[in-house]
């Protein structure tokens, strides 16, 4: 029997540690050296990571805050995804100069463009501060308070730690509330654009591919790192130079095969792989269909202006595909967790769990805390649906309304903080609008609000509505709001803000569009935050100490990650095919063969462009092709999510083979459910980003300054 129990325990525990993991840079040696090594790995962990010697960290900046990228040339050469410097290359786009389409290329470094809003974060070092964070906290019963004294360690822990001036330290969590870590940080903002492939072989396949296996896009958009005579951080400036990093990867064009070892380091930003079964029930049955009908909806309607517009086409780029993006992702990891049974598997665990603390005597901590999820997760339920009605219609998906909410916010700083703080932030919100304004449509936002005020005044919890919303004549309200409104314009926005505060306050007072939003708005406020943000509370409560029991009673030998977090980390794995369903089997790499498969002349997201057909017919693929054809995609089980788009995918010995860009489409669960049969990450080959800078796009230069490695004997 007990023997059993122990097989059970065995079978279930491991779930969550077989394979998989994204793991802490500064942890590997204890953690994981080991493993990687028995998977070809030929580097120890401190070449990976070192405080006191260069080491590859210093070559992966996280992009943007939102993606990853990496250094590699001498002179700061940076690469990320195509989708990553996206809204750059949209921004300096125009009908006449329209670089989404064509391409960019800067033929010398002068050619080089300045992009304001663009910055990029290199990790100095990570330190365990766990004892500094929880210091006096132990005692605290009430959750509210225990997060405030934990919210002061970390301002302490903050402003006292050792660092130069012009660097950052941020401290984070890991493992639910149970670890936490300092990032000592520094960032460079004068990072100009490089190069971009046309729209055509950097985003091939759009959103009919997106998320999907086999994939043919060359997903990749070029940068330069720039800084002040002393190599430091610089806002822009004529004067500044190339970045000298402290490493940069050489690139390897040696090929891969399955079965190769791999390795991404990136910054994956948000990953919930422990959460209790009925957490995800309830994102299944209600969370994730609300939202996809949602995006649906709007996605429909800008599809239908951008294909009739080449300007809206331009304008609506950069959205569309941000919407487009989670939309696709949320149906298919809703089919992931049906078809892998992620809630049964979950439930299992948890039976199991519940036996381990029992038998461990740890009942009185751990035998209730499913009970109490549950209760918690049924009391929250109509807030949290509720709420992402709120997230996605006001602040996602319908503009006029994301721009009443700012102003509706201006209101609330005017009237809890006064004249001065209201004219410090009128400034910044028309600043910032002006940017909103220069991508707005106001016929493609009508329609959009139209389908989506609909959708929110009938599906989302009536309790929490303000009364005007329901049974109303939502096409009659459209066509009075953006009749009437002021909103629809920046110039528009303008008047509205112009004169004093009380002017202001009287004329927002006086907007139909306005009222509405502010109608919407104070009864989100009101009726659902406050007491979402309660019980969520209490859900991270449950969550961190499910989360110590995980870590307590789990087999002594089974590594348990934490949760992604927008930190720095380390995942690796193999090259390799996988099954998707019965009888097929997908091989691990992609060809320019199967572009030509997929080119439908002319079309959206199909085309191919002429001179790729003409290299491709005369086989014209330099030093880059293999065996007479020109690789381009492959994947591996290396457990990735969003935020590691851009990371740069690294071999053995820490050459640069690939870069990471999305996930295949039977595996897009792995976020909540890592299921190593099916989950894999997807990486341009480095082989077909040379082979397209230097034969496609001519840009020599940039191959020149690059180190290129494992060259073919000629
Ligand atoms: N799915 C990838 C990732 O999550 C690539 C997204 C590119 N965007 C698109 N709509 N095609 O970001
Ligand atoms: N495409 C994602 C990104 O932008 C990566 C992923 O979700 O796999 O980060």
């Amino acid at each position: 029997m007990k023997f059993l129990r122990l097989l059970v325990l065995l079978l279930v525990i491991p779930a969550y540690a077989q394979q998989g993991g994204m793991w802490i840079p500064s942890l590997l040696k204890g953690m994981n050296e080991k493993e990687m090594k028995s998977l070809g790995m030929k580097m120890s962990a401190s070449d990976i990571y070192d405080v006191n010697h260069s080491s590859l960290k210093d070559a992966v900046p996280q992009f943007n805050g939102g993606c990853t990228s990496e250094v590699i040339s001498p002179n700061g050469l940076l690469l990320t995804n195509h989708h990553c410097g996206y809204g750059e290359i949209q921004a300096h786009s125009t009908v006449e100069h329209d670089y989404l389409t064509d391409g960019f290329w800067a033929m010398t470094l002068e050619d080089e463009l300045p992009n304001p809003d663009l910055e990029v974060t290199f990790i100095v070092k990570i330190e365990d501060v766990t004892t500094q964070v929880l210091n006096g906290t132990s005692t605290i019963t009430d959750e509210e308070a225990k997060q405030k004294k934990i919210q002061e360690n970390i301002a302490n822990v903050t402003k006292n730690s050792p660092k130069e001036s012009w660097q950052e330290n941020r401290v984070r969590t890991f493992y639910e509330g149970n670890q936490y870590m300092l990032f000592v940080v520094e960032s460079y903002t004068d990072v100009r654009l490089v190069g971009a492939p046309p729209s055509s072989i950097g985003k091939f396949g759009s959103d009919t591919d997106n998320w999907v296996w086999p994939r043919h896009t060359g997903d990749f958009s070029m940068f330069r790192i720039y800084a002040d005579k002393n190599n430091r951080p610089a806002a822009y400036s004529k004067d500044n130079v190339p970045y000298k990093p402290k490493h940069y990867f050489p690139v390897s064009i040696g090929g891969i095969q399955e079965d190769d070892f791999t390795l991404v380091f990136g910054y994956p930003g948000r990953t919930t792989e422990y959460l209790p079964s009925v957490a995800v029930e309830q994102i299944l049955s209600s969370l994730n269909p609300a939202k996809i009908e949602i995006r649906d909806e709007a996605l429909k309607v800008t599809d239908s202006f951008m294909r009739r517009d080449p300007a809206i086409k331009i304008q609506y780029a950069a959205k569309y595909a941000r919407i487009a993006n989670y939309w696709k992702k949320w149906i298919g990891e809703s089919q992931g967790l049906e078809k892998t049974n992620a809630v049964a598997a979950k439930k299992a665990y948890e039976k199991n769990f519940i036996e381990q603390a029992n038998k461990t005597g740890k009942q009185n901590e751990y035998g209730n805390l499913f009970n109490e999820f549950e209760a918690k997760y049924n009391e929250i339920a109509p807030y949290a649906l509720s709420r992402d009605y709120f997230l996605e219609v006001v602040l996602r998906n319908t503009e006029l309304l994301t721009v009443g909410f700012r102003l509706y916010q201006l209101e609330q700083v005017y009237n809890m903080r006064g004249e001065q703080s209201f004219n410090d932030r009128k400034g910044n919100t028309l600043a910032a609008l002006e940017g909103t304004y220069k991508d707005f449509n106001k016929n493609v936002d009508e329609k959009v609000f139209e389908k989506l005020i609909e959708l929110y005044a009938t599906k989302s919890p009536k309790q929490f509505l303000p009364a005007g919303l329901i049974n109303a004549d939502y096409k009659l309200l459209t066509k009075n709001i953006y009749g009437e409104s002021k909103l629809t314009s920046y110039d528009g926005v303008k008047e509205l803000l112009s004169g004093d505060a009380k002017e202001v306050m009287e004329k927002l007072n006086n907007d139909k569009g306005f009222q509405l939003v502010k109608a919407i708005s104070d009864a989100f406020i009101t009726n659902v935050n406050p007491k979402y943000e309660q019980i969520n509370l209490e859900i991270e409560a449950l969550q961190r100490t499910y989360m110590k029991g995980i870590l307590e009673l789990s087999p002594k030998d089974a590594r348990i990650f934490p949760d992604a977090n927008s930190t720095l980390r380390v995942t690796y794995g193999k090259v390799k095919g996988y099954s998707p369903r019965d009888a097929v089997y997908y091989e691990p790499v992609t060809y320019l063969d199967g572009v030509m498969e997929k080119y439908v002349p002319g079309d959206y997201e199909f085309d191919v462009p002429q001179k790729l057909i003409e290299l491709y017919n005369k086989k014209d693929f330099g030093q880059y092709g293999e065996n007479g054809k020109m690789p381009v995609c492959f994947i591996g089980t290396n457990h990735t999510t969003g935020g590691n788009s851009g990371s740069p995918a690294i071999d053995a010995k820490g050459n640069l083979i690939g870069l990471n860009f999305d996930r295949v489409w039977e595996g897009t669960m792995s976020d909540i459910y890592y299921d190593p049969s099916i989950c894999r990450n997807i990486m341009v080959d480095m082989r077909y980003v040379l082979f397209i800078i230097d034969k496609y796009a001519g840009c020599t230069r940039l191959i020149d300054e690059m180190e290129i490695v494992n060259k073919r004997k000629k």
